[in-house]
């Protein structure tokens, strides 16, 4: 299963793929967590030593290594490049069965879609899963980048993460209709840092639709991010992280849903 994390900036992406991921990890899952956000600090909120996770290279920084898995000698792009030995090479070994692989950034301009990055991601998401055993969980740069494209189409799931707030709301509304038009399976909406009901009422009336899920305001995900430490490890029994296992609940059902049916 694919399951992607998409909202605008600082409402709680990373926080949210982190527990989820060691939660999903805890069920017995292959998870690869992937951080395409720049800024990279999935691995740490996964619970990875700061130092391990700088020294972990970034797999779009390694242009050498792409070029030589995606570009022909004719300067076109192979449609299915080598990729089964890049968790292997690139993944940072975390707790709970979680690898975290660290993306990075598409830096080129120009013709996007059909740069080597691009390929390469393709190509990886597709061989990454290989058995109902295998998920991968993206924590994808916020807004609406073109990166998010190439990520988004064909994925499982996409949980767009809302905060009360308008401008989070605007942004959800735009990836709704962008992930309409790019033919994406199933999207739901998680609202996070809910303070009462009047936030789900705000978000629910604001984005017309029913949110699938939320997460309390919890003061100990500031103090674990702040301390620079996973919240599971910090706070097992804190309101998100239990919240984050009913949300790990309905993401096991929608997988055994979709096993079944394409059985
Ligand atoms: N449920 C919550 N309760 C309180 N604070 C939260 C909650 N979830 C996230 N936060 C806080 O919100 C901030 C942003 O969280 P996080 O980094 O997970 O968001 P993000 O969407 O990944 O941000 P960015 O777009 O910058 O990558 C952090 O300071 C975090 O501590
Ligand atoms: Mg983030």
């Amino acid at each position: 299963m694919k399951i992607v994390v998409v909202g605008k900036g600082g409402v709680g992406k990373t926080t949210i793929v982190a527990n989820l991921a060691r939660l999903l990890g805890r069920e017995g899952l292959n998870v690869i967590a992937i951080d395409a956000d720049p800024s990279l600090n999935l691995a740490t909120a996964v619970g990875i030593p700061k130092e391990v996770a700088d020294e972990a290279p970034v797999l779009f920084d390694e242009e050498e290594f792409i070029r030589s898995r995606t570009l022909l000698p004719d300067g076109f792009i192979k449609l299915n490049p080598k990729v089964d030995d890049v968790v292997e090479k690139f993944g940072i070994k975390g707790p709970d069965n979680v690898v975290v692989l660290k993306l990075g950034e598409v830096k080129k301009g120009g013709m996007r879609c059909l740069c080597p990055e691009y390929a390469f991601l393709r190509a990886l998401l597709s061989h990454l899963i290989i058995g109902k055993k295998d998920l991968v969980i993206i924590d994808m740069v916020a807004g609406l980048e073109p990166m998010s494209r190439g990520a988004i189409r064909g994925v499982d799931l996409v949980l767009c993460v809302v905060e009360p707030s308008i401008k989070s709301l605007d942004v959800a509304t735009k990836i709704e209709k962008f992930s309409r038009d790019i033919g994406v399976k199933k999207l739901e909406v998680v609202a996070n840092k809910v303070r009462d009901s009047k936030d789900i009422e705000f978000i629910e009336t604001n984005i017309g639709r029913k949110v699938f899920h939320w997460i309390p305001f919890d003061t100990s995900v500031i103090e674990a991010d702040y301390r620079g430490v996973s919240l599971i490890d910090y706070k097992p029994g804190s309101p998100a992280i239990t919240s984050l296992s009913a949300l790990k609940d309905k993401i096991l059902s929608i997988l055994q849903h979709m096993y079944k049916s394409s059985s």
